[in-house]
């Protein structure tokens, strides 16, 4: 839904507000924006790192690296503590019922990946996969090349005019022999937010295990797995404010009743092989284990997994509740602000999104996105690895604008200021 600028009146009709101090303390924490000129607006790519996660990781560093399960001596032991302390605090964190349901890859790409790989002996032409029309490349192409390898059909659900999903076709999709339903939790082209819990409701009515991409929402909503009961949920730990290269891919209990019209999953395939996987190898074999662990051959992302503890502990200290409030203070002045510039449209969006889409009328992203960098304003513009999304909403490209909860106000005038100069400049 497009919204108007109501939600002007709302702000300075006397929301509750988060008082400035708050504010700034949130900003204080990373160093990159502290008394930085950048207005960074680019959340939804990756986010900037706090001191807490910084900080952990040298300490980590300076005191003994280890390579974990490798070892008998103390670096290798805390490596390997730390390694499961982040498993324990990752399944608490999504209120996941075992830590044992929780795999380390290096992103939320890989963790499709893993699942999509684990299909592939088991896919026949009899069967489909499901995804949607709102999904970013991640969650598109894994499936696409699946269904091309086994022969199975890829199903598509539409979204409408107001690029939200189209579900009245649902269930006959979800008829058509369907192996799996991949779906985004939120978009990271309008910030749409769809209604997971539902999706997975109707997906376990047919017997259909459902994934939900989490990569946009885990650093901006509390995700609750058994709330949302869907079969795998997946992220990556730059998203909410932790270092790149760790993602993680929940898989609901492996000794869960198998669903239909699959075998079970278990086992799935791991999507690499290698050491710290393995029972027993000889020269022309291998016996895997049967625990998580076979998912991660390899040595573990240490400096990932330090940095994802972190990267938890400090929005536990904060809170979600504050960390929204913030969000939706600053979105709601940033869709007040949009919606009163004349050249520009703004993409579908919803109240509260710390994720908006437009496109200048004149001027194309690339060359709006180029002037305002010049300007140390960083926005991200493109397709956003979401092409036929905005092609179903009738856009090429787009200029994304997406927050964090250090974002200020004063970032949205700098951005504003910015985009007012790239009209004056084209139209004179
Ligand atoms: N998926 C990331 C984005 O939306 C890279 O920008």
């Amino acid at each position: 839904m497009l919204l108007s600028c109501d939600l002007k009146l709302s702000i300075s009709g006397g929301c509750a507000t988060l008082n400035n101090s708050l504010k700034h303390s949130l900003r204080e924490n990373f160093p990159a924006l502290h008394n930085s000129a950048t207005a960074y607006l680019d959340s939804a790519s990756t986010c900037q790192v706090p001191s807490i996660v910084i900080n952990a990781i040298s300490t980590y560093l300076a005191t003994g690296h280890g390579n974990a399960q490798r070892g008998m001596y103390q670096f290798s032991e805390n490596a390997s503590n730390l390694h499961q302390q982040c498993r324990n605090k990752v399944a608490e964190f999504i209120n996941a019922p075992l830590s044992s349901d929780i795999i380390f890859t290096k992103s939320t790409t890989e963790s499709i990946n893993l699942i999509a790989h684990s299909l592939r002996q088991r896919l026949t032409q009899a069967h489909s996969i499901l995804v949607t029309a709102m999904e970013h490349h991640a969650n598109l192409l894994p499936w696409q090349r699946l269904c091309q390898q086994t022969g199975a059909r890829l199903n598509v659900l539409p979204v409408d005019d107001s690029g939200e999903l189209d579900t009245s076709n649902l269930t006959t999709y979800l008829n058509d022999n369907c192996a799996l339903f991949a779906v985004t939790h939120i978009s990271n082209v309008t910030g749409l937010v769809n209604d997971i819990h539902q999706l997975c409701k109707t997906g376990h009515q047919y017997n259909v295990p459902v994934l939900v991409d989490g990569a946009q929402a885990i650093g901006h909503r509390q995700v609750d797995i058994s709330q949302i009961d869907c079969d795998y949920y997946v992220f990556s730990g730059h998203k909410m404010y932790g270092p790149t290269g760790i993602g993680v891919l929940y898989c609901k209990s492996l000794e869960n009743e198998p669903l239909e019209p699959l075998e079970p999953l278990e086992p799935l395939e791991p999507l690499l092989l290698g050491g710290g996987i393995v029972n027993k190898v000889t020269l022309d074999n291998y016996q895997l284990k049967t625990d998580v662990e076979k998912f991660e051959a390899g040595s573990a992302n240490m400096l990932g997994i330090v940095g994802l503890i972190a990267a938890i502990e400090f929005i536990d200290s904060i809170g979600w509740p504050v960390l929204k409030q913030h969000e939706q203070e600053v979105s709601g002045y940033l869709l007040c602000a949009l919606s009163s510039i004349d050249d520009i449209t703004i993409l579908p969006t919803e109240e509260g999104s710390p994720v908006l889409s437009f496109v200048h009328k004149q001027v194309h992203s690339h060359d709006v996105a180029s002037i305002l960098a010049l300007k140390n304003i960083a926005v991200r513009a493109g397709h956003h690895c979401a092409q036929p999304y905005l092609k179903a909403m009738g856009f090429k490209h787009s200029l994304r604008v997406s927050l964090g909860c250090y974002s200020s106000f004063e970032d949205i005038d700098s951005f504003v200021a910015g985009l007012n100069k790239v009209s004056r400049t084209f139209t004179y």
